[in-house]
């Protein structure tokens, strides 16, 4: 006997083994046990006796039933705010020109190395609940705003926390290559620092489930990359970088060569290195938020990612300087409407892919197998969820098979 059976779904499966858009099945079953997925069909395939089959029933009436949402980018974890460089931008002011000044990362920096860690975890908890409130079940959050071991470690602290208290999986990244730290004025030797002492301390704590860096004239080099990605390989960890984001460092094309399970961003991208991510299976994660705030106008190059059979994802990239969103379905919205995905592609963006994005082949898809992280939408058509703006027809939140109160 079944856990729970949810029956007269309309499912999208995300499946695309089959051919069939959002992989579909109208009139469907999806049947839970021990918080996975145990069952997914017609419900005309099923026995007679639907009663019996399963300790709890759930009749969706003919409502949506998606996988469980995954944000696979984002820096939820930080203090302060940094509307006055809104302010500036909008009066002219350039992001780089700001970085430079000594904000942007680094006035994040300073208030999140001052605030406490409890504070920390207030901060983020609230930014979740609005992920989660949206059907989010698996969150990446990376570090980056400590720049020292201490700082580091009190952010990944804080993001595996999260788990704790929310019926969530949180994906912790390593970003201590993000901007370079007031202490140092030498960016080669801040690197040799990361390589030598704060990745393997917070490795050795067992923070870290990716290591991630920011490849740009503000941030790093691709050779001071390399060295952050090699030494990430070398302790067995997977790779992911924020590349080509307002120039082309040719970064991407870097972290695809090292295997890396995402390149984001990329509106720099060159689209014939489209070829080598699509060669590696290295993840083209789109973060339109940040398009959107920066007021970014140079478009990712999105028909060469799919002309190259690339798979896209789509995140928040929810920070406090570039994107300071708490919304995955406006971000698959922006998606479709800023850099033209499909309906499908948006969505398959914050499942399908993004579980792919982040390592993770558990999730993102109603398959037999995978946990059972589930949405229930006031929605008839998986379109739904990517055409409207502000509304949000979450229903039901389904995480490792538990309703979620
Ligand atoms: O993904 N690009 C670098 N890092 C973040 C923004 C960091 C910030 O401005 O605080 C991003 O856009
Ligand atoms: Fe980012």
């Amino acid at each position: 006997m079944w856990d729970t059976l949810f029956i007269n779904a309309e499912v999208a499966t995300m499946r695309d083994d089959e051919g069939v858009p959002y992989g579909l099945i109208s009139d469907a079953a999806v049947a839970v046990e021990n918080g996975e997925i145990a069952w997914v069909g017609p419900v005309v395939d099923i026995a007679e006796n639907i009663a019996d089959l399963a300790r709890e029933i759930h009749d969706v009436e003919g409502d949506l039933l998606t996988p469980g949402l995954i944000d696979c980018h984002t820096h939820l974890v930080y203090a302060g705010e940094r509307s006055g460089e809104f302010e500036a931008r909008l009066l002219g002011e350039s992001y780089e020109s700001i970085a430079r000044d000594g904000g942007g990362i680094r006035a994040t920096v300073e208030a999140t190395r001052a605030a406490s860690a409890e504070d920390l975890f207030d901060a983020a908890v609230t930014r979740l609940d609005d992920l989660l409130s949206e059907g989010v079940t698996t969150v990446e959050v990376k570090s980056g705003y400590g720049l020292d071991s201490d700082t580091e470690m009190k952010m990944l602290h804080v993001a595996r926390a999260l788990e704790d208290e929310r019926y969530v999986r949180v994906r912790t990244t390593f970003l201590g290559a993000h901007a370079l730290p007031p202490e140092f004025d030498d960016a080669d030797a801040y690197i040799d620092h990361v390589c030598n002492d704060m990745l393997p301390a917070a490795h050795a704590a067992g923070l870290v489930d990716s290591v991630d860096g920011f490849c740009e004239t503000i941030g790093f080099s691709p050779a001071q990359i390399e060295k952050v990605l090699l030494k990430a390989k070398d302790l067995g960890l997977p790779v992911r970088l924020h590349a080509e984001q307002l120039s082309d460092q040719g970064g991407a094309k870097l972290a695809a060569q090292l295997g890396a399970l995402s390149v984001d961003h990329l509106e720099y991208l060159k689209p014939e290195d489209a070829a080598v991510l699509a060669e590696a299976g290295t993840v083209a994660t789109l973060l339109p938020g940040a398009f959107y705030y920066l007021r970014e106008t140079k478009l990712p190059p999105v028909q060469a990612l799919r002309d190259a059979g690339v798979d896209i994802a789509v995140a928040t990239d929810c920070n406090p300087g570039s994107s300071p969103m708490t919304s995955i379905l406006l971000a698959m919205n922006m998606a479709a409407t800023l850099f033209q995905l499909t309906a499908e592609e948006a969505l398959a963006g914050a499942t399908r892919n993004a579980a792919k994005a982040l390592g993770l082949d558990d999730t993102g898809e109603i398959r037999i197998g995978n946990r059972a992280d589930l949405c229930i939408w006031d929605a008839r058509r998986p379109s739904e969820l990517v055409a409207s703006i502000g509304q949000n027809p979450l229903l039901v939140r389904v995480f490792g098979g538990d309703i979620c109160p």
